[in-house]
């Protein structure tokens, strides 16, 4: 499946290859773009980057798979990403997980046969003061608990 940005996505691009001389300061954004448009970052899109930029696919996939944020697979419409660094660890972050897994019935790393719901564990999150910490698309929630979490998943249902 051949993958293209859209016009105005495209323009982006375009506007930031030409603030931005050394095309590498534009894998970053560009990799945000594709997930923001495509819902993920798939092989075709590295290929597709890495033509636009005029820099190889091992470049971009170097970059993709650093950053935990992207997601090289496909991911429901609601991805749950729950924080088990230190600060979230020490907090019950561990224990959150299990319980999310139990009530959507998948494991880390799955998404509902449904795809509504992805469940992953995260790396920090940056919001450390406010742990144990759970991202579900761009919304962070925070001082979790597993009432709040209950609620918040049964309103997304
Ligand atoms: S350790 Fe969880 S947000 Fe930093």
């Amino acid at each position: 499946m051949s993958v293209a940005f859209s016009d105005s996505v495209r323009r982006e691009l375009d506007r930031l290859l030409t603030r931005y001389p050394d095309k590498e300061a534009v894998i970053l954004p560009a990799l945000y773009m594709a997930q923001k448009e495509f819902g993920y970052v798939s092989d075709e899109a590295i290929e597709y980057i890495a033509g636009l930029l005029g820099v190889s696919p091992a470049q971009i996939e170097g970059v993709a798979t650093f950053y935990t944020m992207f997601n090289r697979k496909p991911v429901g419409k609601y991805h749950v990403q729950i924080c088990r660094n230190i600060s979230c660890s020490l907090l019950g972050a561990e224990h959150l997980i299990e319980h999310v897994s139990k009530k959507l019935g998948i494991q880390p790393g799955e998404t509902t046969p449904d795809g509504k719901f992805t469940l992953s564990k995260a790396e920090c999150l940056g919001s450390c003061g406010t742990a144990p910490v759970m991202q579900v698309n761009d919304d962070y929630h925070e001082n979790l608990t597993e009432e709040g979490i209950d609620a918040l998943l049964d309103r997304l249902t």
